[in-house]
């Protein structure tokens, strides 16, 4: 499933990209080459970044 619209970014690759590059989404979305657009996809995205590395939400930014 997208995740972000605008930049195409599916769950499985923000998954990934996640494990490997620190930060919240937008460091995450930097690390594709990617950058926020609408903004629409940050909470989800988030959510997604965190659980992927296990970690509590309240850890963001
Ligand atoms: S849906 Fe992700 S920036 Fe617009």
């Amino acid at each position: 499933m997208f995740v972000c619209i605008c930049n195409a970014i599916r769950d499985t690759e923000l998954r990934d990209a996640a494990r490997k590059c620190p930060g919240g989404a937008k460091q995450v979305y930097a690390s594709l080459g990617k950058q926020v657009n609408c903004g629409q996809c940050l909470c989800e995205a988030e959510s997604i970044v965190f659980e992927a590395r296990d970690e509590p939400l309240l850890a963001a930014e």
